[in-house]
């Protein structure tokens, strides 16, 4: 598989099933990529026949993404609510269709026999118009053979796993057209022992709380709108390396999810974002696709940048800074954050760590 182009495992979809499935990453296969990324394009037969979507209500969507997460933990792929010519991106910029997710849904039972999302309730889920963002802990045990970075079958270790899992969906009369999928991959690793230093068992993320449900703390009021422009004056700032709380909108209290186990609190999250900075001086969010609902926001953006300073890793992931590469990435993000006030308060950021690492081919 080394030599395995990216097209062919488009092409070879029991290839791409055997490397990529389980949400296990195929490193070697990201090493050669670089920010023109061209599983990031729509295939042709992604295509529906026709422009003419039906749409469901939010309410229907949400209900039909918790049925379709049932008959996932059911193993019912029959009734998984994925359209025919659905496209589903994963991290590392791989793109499947239908047959492609199907298979990789069975390795991830075969790896994971009883591996399910958690799904009643999510820990965050909303939507807009015919998106809906699910957010919540997928669990399983690893009873089955486990590929590793380079694709080879481990025998089973027996561990648990429990990381995040977020499904960002666009339906079209109850059926998904996109899905946009990202798991906590080197969380799962480090619980695993693929990855030094597992994590504490039980870790605080981002989750509805009484502030979250109901939706939002003004029922009478909806605030997505006007939470969805400063979105987008968040972004400005972030790409104009304004990392301050006012020009982002952040809440003195506000409390970052995806960055360490913990959360990181304002400061914290300024000082990642500078150090991110000074290892990619031209780091840049291209906005994609907002959805806003009450007091949330999820974005789907590409995140890039080009590696040209030092690199700060998790110790999990390097013993030291890394040096700059000069290699480039251009990935798949995302963020889910909630709003009082006009500030964020709590924020989730769905980084595709193991597609960055391999795009500069920094090994694990
Ligand atoms: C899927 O896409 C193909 C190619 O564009 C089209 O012929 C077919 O009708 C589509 N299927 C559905 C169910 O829309
Ligand atoms: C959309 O639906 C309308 C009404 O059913 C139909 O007249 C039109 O041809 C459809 N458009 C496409 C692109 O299928
Ligand atoms: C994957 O497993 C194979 C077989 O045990 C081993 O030779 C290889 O070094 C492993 N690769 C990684 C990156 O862990
Ligand atoms: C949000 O950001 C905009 C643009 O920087 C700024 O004008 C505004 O004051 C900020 N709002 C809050 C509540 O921080
Ligand atoms: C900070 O957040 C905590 C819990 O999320 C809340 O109880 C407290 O009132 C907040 N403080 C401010 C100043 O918003
Ligand atoms: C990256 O670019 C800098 C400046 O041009 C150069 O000094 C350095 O050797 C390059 N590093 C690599 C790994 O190519």
């Amino acid at each position: 598989m080394q030599s395995a182009t990216l097209l062919s495992i488009l092409e070879m979809s029991s290839i791409a099933a055997a490397c990529i499935g389980s949400f296990h990453l195929p490193i070697h296969e990201m090493t050669a990529r670089n920010s023109v990324n061209p599983l990031l394009t729509k295939r042709e037969v992604s295509q529906p026949a026709t422009t003419n979507d039906t749409h469901w209500t939010v309410a229907q969507n949400t209900r039909q993404m918790q049925v379709s997460d049932d008959a996932f933990i059911a193993r019912d792929l029959l009734h998984f609510n994925h359209h025919p010519n659905v496209s589903v991106y994963y991290p590392g910029a791989v793109v499947m269709d239908l047959d492609e997710h199907l298979q990789d849904m069975r390795l991830l039972f075969s790896t994971y026999s009883d591996m399910a999302p958690h799904n009643h309730n999510y820990r965050v889920l909303f939507g807009e118009g015919d998106w809906t963002v699910a957010l919540t802990q997928l669990t399983g045990t690893n009873d089955g053979p486990l590929p590793n970075a380079t694709g080879a079958l481990l025998s089973p270790t027996m561990r648990t796993v429990k990381a995040g899992i977020m499904t960002i969906a666009h339906w079209n009369g109850g059926l998904i057209m996109e899905e946009y999928l990202w798991v906590d991959t080197p969380k799962m690793w480090r619980q695993l022992g693929l990855l030094p230093s597992p994590p504490a068992a039980e870790l605080p993320d981002l989750e509805l709380s009484p502030y979250t449900a109901p939706l939002t703390t003004h029922p009478d009021i909806d605030p997505s709108t006007i939470n969805k422009e400063k979105m987008k004056q968040t972004n400005e700032a972030f790409n104009a390396g304004k990392f301050e709380p006012d020009s982002m909108n952040l809440s003195s209290n506000i409390t970052v999810y995806g960055f360490n186990d913990e959360g990181l609190d304002l400061q914290g999250f300024l000082d990642i974002l500078s150090s991110y900075k000074v290892a990619f001086p031209n780091l840049r969010l291209e906005n994609q696709q907002t959805i806003g609902q009450g007091d949330w926001i999820a974005t789907i953006s590409h995140l890039s940048g080009t590696h040209q300073g030092s690199l700060m890793l998790p110790a999990y992931l390097a013993d030291g800074p890394v040096a700059a590469t000069n290699k480039s990435f251009n990935l798949l993000h995302y963020t889910i954050s909630r709003w009082q006030e006009g500030e964020i308060v709590a924020m989730k950021v769905n980084i595709d760590t193991f597609g960055i690492l391999g795009a500069l081919s920094i090994p694990l």
